[in-house]
């Protein structure tokens, strides 16, 4: 590497007060699992034991739901509406004043980036809280009729890319609405929810109303198919999407799932090349590439290809790989080693197929779970690696002649939750987003994220809406459903 070299810039984990080991949050307290079994949870990025959490069954869960059932009649679906908008505003400013202490723990138990956690996934957090504090007492206007009612208690699954912020994206609008919840987060990344339980006992949240439960996908599965919720929302792999989908298919629940992506970003030979390529590497490298809206599949016109090529590979090759805790680190460490397996297997077949890869040179640590920049070119659409969801930091590029060409590569995909377009012309992004079929579009832009913003895709990237007025609609029924 030619230039000057980086001095380390650790961020101090003082401040992240883990404790050994963690209970579960069932109706305001910490409680320990009936059956007293734990899990570990580690830090990706040293394989350190970080705690021993609790392993919630189908006993725990029942606990979790009653009280989230006692909550929801007796005291939250009650409560005027702006008493409950106070208390969202309490938890958004306690997750501001605390986001510090959030941003390392996150980096902690997930592996990212300091720098994303401090800047994108703590702050984005207490924004989605901010924005649903303001729905609390408008909810006549959120689009469900004049008197809409919350659905009542909500089983919540999240996974572990972005852990609080998908908690954020899940618990705001729920409560906002009236509802009441039992979270389960991902087996790998458990420590926010629990911290964001301690904030809840901080801004005297009435018990029961939100509850956190951890384990594995049986305890999801638990959550699920109990008999007294009344909707599931989930974000995760199309796999267990279905299979939620399939197991409340004979039900009155109702659910949205938030599922996988394979976003197209098309790059038209009037870009800005310098831009598109940040964007680009905004698109695949952020967080890893454990994104469901990643830029996973870049689309070149032919003839700027070669061009735009050279400038990503130079521009890759400033990544800096490593100590997630370090601040001048942009890529982290792989969340799991399952995650790294199935980036290993899946990639592993772009060079089977044909692709050709290219990484830059880079110095991985010798312990933790690591994956470098990667790029493969010469990717038909046939191969695995431009069909699957990889969920690393690594991209498939291919190429188009004419726009048309390029929209119709963009859309043959089974995914279509999110994708990316690059032009000078206003006329030709505006028809390109027309025809793209993907839930988020981004121009001249990648992975941008706003509370007030709907989010989610079409065919199997799920069902329904997170964010914004169509997001809360999901946690709102209208009064005749209700009287039924
Ligand atoms: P996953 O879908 O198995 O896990 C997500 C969450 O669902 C976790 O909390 C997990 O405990 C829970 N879960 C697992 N099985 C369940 C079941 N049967 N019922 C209810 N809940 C269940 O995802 P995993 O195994 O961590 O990752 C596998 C692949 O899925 C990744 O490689 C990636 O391609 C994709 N994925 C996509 C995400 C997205 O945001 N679109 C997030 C996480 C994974
Ligand atoms: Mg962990």
């Amino acid at each position: 590497m030619s230039g000057f070299e980086y001095a380390s810039a650790p961020e101090s984990n003082a401040i992240a007060n883990i404790a050994n080991s963690y209970g579960l949050f069932i109706n305001g307290k910490f409680v320990d699992p009936k059956k007293g079994k734990t899990f570990n949870t580690i830090n990706p990025a040293t394989e350190e034991l970080l705690s021993k959490i609790g392993y919630a069954d189908k006993l725990d869960i029942d606990l979790a739901v009653k009280s989230a059932r006692l909550a929801f009649t007796k005291v939250w679906s009650k409560m005027p509406a702006k008493e409950r908008g106070k208390y969202l505003y309490r938890i958004a400013r306690i997750m501001q004043e605390r986001a510090r202490e959030f941003a390392v723990v996150e980096t902690l138990d997930n592996g990212k980036p300091i720098r994303e956690s401090r800047d994108t996934d703590i702050p984005l957090a207490a924004a989605h809280f901010f924005y649903h504090a303001g729905w609390a007492d408008k909810l006549e206007y959120a689009g469900v009729g004049s008197k809409p009612k919350p659905v009542g208690v909500v089983g919540q699954i999240i996974p572990w890319n972005f852990p609080l912020l998908m908690l954020a994206w899940k618990i705001a609008p729920a409560l906002a609405a009236g509802n009441t919840v039992v979270l389960k987060p991902a087996e790998t990344t458990p420590l926010t929810a629990l911290l964001f339980a301690q904030v809840c006992q901080q801004a005297r949240l009435p018990e029961g109303v939100v509850n956190i439960v951890t384990g594995d996908g049986i305890t999801g599965a638990a959550l699920v198919n109990h008999p007294d919720i009344n909707k599931v929302a989930f974000t995760g792999s199309t796999e267990v999407g279905k299979a939620i989908a399939r197991s409340i298919s004979a039900t009155k629940k109702s659910a949205t799932l938030e599922l996988g992506g394979k976003a197209a970003n098309l790059v038209f030979d009037d870009a800005a090349i310098d831009e598109a390529v940040e964007g680009i590497v905004n698109g695949i490298f952020f967080n890893q590439g454990h994104v469901c809206c990643a830029g996973s599949r870049l689309l070149l016109q032919e003839n700027i290809a070669d061009e735009l090529l050279e400038k990503l590979k130079k521009r890759m090759s400033l990544i800096r790989v490593g100590d997630p805790m370090d601040k001048n680190t942009d890529l982290g460490a792989i969340n799991s080693k399952e995650q790294l397996n199935r980036i290993h297997e899946i990639s592993n077949t772009g060079d089977a197929e044909g692709a050709k890869r290219w990484s830059p040179e880079c110095k991985l640590p010798s312990k933790g779970f690591w994956y470098p920049p990667t790029i493969f070119t010469g990717v038909s659409q046939s191969h695995r690696i431009a069909r699957e969801e990889i969920f690393g930091p690594v991209l498939s590029v291919l190429t188009f002649r004419t726009p048309a060409e390029g929209i119709e590569k963009a859309n043959n995909t089974m995914y279509g939750l999110s994708a990316g377009i690059w032009s000078d012309k206003g006329s030709k992004v505006l028809w390109a987003a027309k025809q793209l079929k993907a839930g988020v579009i981004w121009s001249n832009t990648f992975n941008k994220f706003d509370p007030a913003s709907p989010f989610g895709g079409y065919k199997e990237s799920g069902w329904g809406r997170e964010g914004g007025r169509h997001g809360l609609a999901g946690y709102l029924t209208s009064e005749a459903r209700v009287s039924k």
